[in-house]
């Protein structure tokens, strides 16, 4: 691809920007009543209002003409058709083959993806109905009660946040558990609420090598056999779900215990393979189809729909538009619903993880900004926390409000509280508050003068302040698939006019390398050595406090 900043288009946009960047989104909603209903597009269960955006139709048809210029149509194809998109590690991307609902055929070197797909789908699905209605049962013959993953990232992430978004779906005799962290007591916090006898773990991890992961097996499982005794009953209580069979078998885990996915399935794009197994034991098949559904219906839409009315490249431009031209460097996941809490950590991680690249597919360094900083929380808790520097602060942080229509508890008034809420916001954060209107405001109040007037830029509100809101009928099933399948592919185009690779992750492994060296200098293994004199300081100081002989541990 020519670079980015060569295309016609990514030229015209700045342009653009210099002659529109002062236009206040008060104006456009003025000058076209008609705005709402024009920036505005529903798929499936999920409505996308874009409207207050800083955006313009000719924002938009330039944005879709960079779309098309840096190849995003392309690209599409080429990831649904399996190709190896992601260069650095030969590997197609294929998060799409898992909810490939209709079932036909996706070819990597040549051979049909979908059998393996639907044995794998169909065994989980065996399995998971032998936990849910008790015929599975542990090494006692008692039935499962609590269910612990451990992994972390992707093998985390995802089924964390949908067991926690899909709460109301869940068994009512299953109590889930996941721990990612090495820290140690996250584990002995979880080991302290359950049962060796009626305990479930599931080991995730697509390389199975992970040090973190690894760790807490081994330590979960040494305290199961504490308990069983017998090394036959790890049969009954420990799962694998990886891609690396023989390390899963070098673990003392019976590969016939093992769910299996494969290369081209990206850890942060996983929740949809065998690591979706916590997902199906809590919410059943039944529910796990329909999030592969709900997410089907998404790729379907993604894949067909023209780019002006295809709702994940409406969110990437959006984003593109602020990251790249306004210099917006972070971006806001505010989701009104306390079971979504887990929502931005996930696409956290998405985002960050995959495009978080300086260096273009061919490797040249990138001129441009790349992934945002993603960060959130609940909506509501964040409006009386840090929401006064969206208000106020001087960053342009685009927001997503996410919410749902339909009322999730029967305790009367919630609802309503948090919706008019999640609408207020937006509409603050889209017209501000003039100088007049607060010196209106503050005279209606019976101030004097001159103290109206020392307030009065204090409560003005600059407004013309950007947000998404993404509106789900009902949070179920099916619209969380839709949903996280629109950040994923949100995540892809960016990524692709970025022209970078979204799917490889190396930056993550200098700290790995690096932590395996500093461990053999902890324990003592190994001398303290080659470091810089700040590192190899902090070593000798961990060495001293925590040895036998005070000062002789250097
Ligand atoms: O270290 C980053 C990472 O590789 C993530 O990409 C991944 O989701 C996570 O670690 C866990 O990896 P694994 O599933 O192989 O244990």
């Amino acid at each position: 691809m020519k670079h980015l900043q060569d295309l016609p288009s990514w030229r015209e946009l700045w342009k653009h920007f210099d002659a529109t960047k002062s236009l206040h989104m008060r104006e456009l909603f003025k000058q076209d009543p008609e705005r709402a209903q024009r920036y505005w597009l529903e798929v499936g269960g999920i409505t996308l209002d874009y409207s207050k955006n800083r955006i313009t139709d000719e924002t938009l048809a330039l944005l879709m003409k960079l779309a098309k210029e840096a190849g995003v149509p392309e690209r599409i194809k080429q990831m649904f058709h399996g190709e190896k998109i992601n260069t650095t590690e030969n590997r197609a991307v294929l998060h799409v083959a898992l909810r490939n609902r209709t079932n036909a055929p996706i070819y990597v070197d040549g051979e049909d993806v979908m059998p393996d797909v639907n044995r794998v789908l169909q065994r989980m699905g065996e399995f998971a109905h032998e936990v849910r209605s008790g015929e599975w049962l542990g090494y006692t013959n008692q039935v499962i009660t609590d269910v612990v993953n451990i992994g972390i990232g992707g093998s985390d992430l995802g089924p964390l946040m949908m067991c926690t978004a899909l709460k109301p779906y869940g068994h009512p005799r299953l109590h889930m558990h996941f721990v990612s962290n090495v820290d140690g007591s996250q584990l002995r916090d979880v080991l302290e609420q359950v049962h060796p006898e009626t305990t479930l773990f599931i080991i995730a991890s697509k390389t199975f090598t992970t040090q973190e992961t690894l760790t807490n097996a081994l330590t979960a499982r040494e305290w199961f056999l504490q308990h069983a005794d017998e090394e036959s009953a790890v049969a009954k209580h420990f799962v694998a779900v990886s891609t690396n069979q023989k390390a899963v078998a070098d673990f003392g885990i019976n590969p016939a215990n093992m769910f299996e996915f494969w290369d081209w399935v990206g850890g942060r794009y996983s929740l949809w393979s065998a690591i979706g197994l916590p997902i199906m034991l809590y919410l059943g098949e039944e529910n796990f189809i329909e999030m592969l559904n709900g997410a089907h219906l998404m790729d379907q839409h993604f894949y067909n729909s023209p780019l002006e009315q295809n709702m994940p490249v409406l969110l990437a431009l959006i984003g593109i538009w602020y990251i790249n031209y306004y210099g917006g460097g972070s971006h806001i996941i505010a989701p009104y619903d306390q079971h979504l809490h887990r929502l931005p950590k996930f696409i956290q991680q998405l985002d960050m993880e995959s495009n978080g690249k300086q260096v273009t597919l061919d490797g040249e360094p990138v001129k441009h900004e790349t992934a945002p900083i993603i960060w959130g929380e609940t909506g509501i808790n964040g409006q009386h926390a840090f929401f006064q520097l969206l208000h106020q602060g001087t960053h342009i942080t685009p927001i997503d409000l996410i919410a749902s229509l339909q009322k999730r508890s029967n305790l009367p008034g919630h609802h309503e509280i948090l919706l008019a809420n999640v609408f207020a916001q937006a509409e603050a954060f889209m017209r501000g508050k003039t100088p007049d209107e607060a010196r209106a405001e503050l005279t209606e109040q019976g101030m004097d003068s001159a103290q109206i007037e020392a307030l009065v830029p204090h409560k003005t509100f600059s407004g013309n302040r950007p947000s998404n809101l993404i509106l789900m009928n009902k949070i179920n099933p099916r619209n969380m698939g839709s949903l996280i399948a629109l950040y994923e592919h949100k995540t892809f185009v960016q990524g692709t006019i970025w022209d970078i690779n979204s799917f490889d992750q190396w930056g993550v492994e200098l700290g790995k390398q690096l932590a395996k060296t500093i461990l053999r200098e902890l324990t003592g293994e190994t001398a303290v050595q080659d470091h810089d004199s700040s590192t190899e300081r902090l070593i000798r100081l961990y060495r001293n406090a925590n040895c036998d002989k005070p000062g002789q541990c250097d």
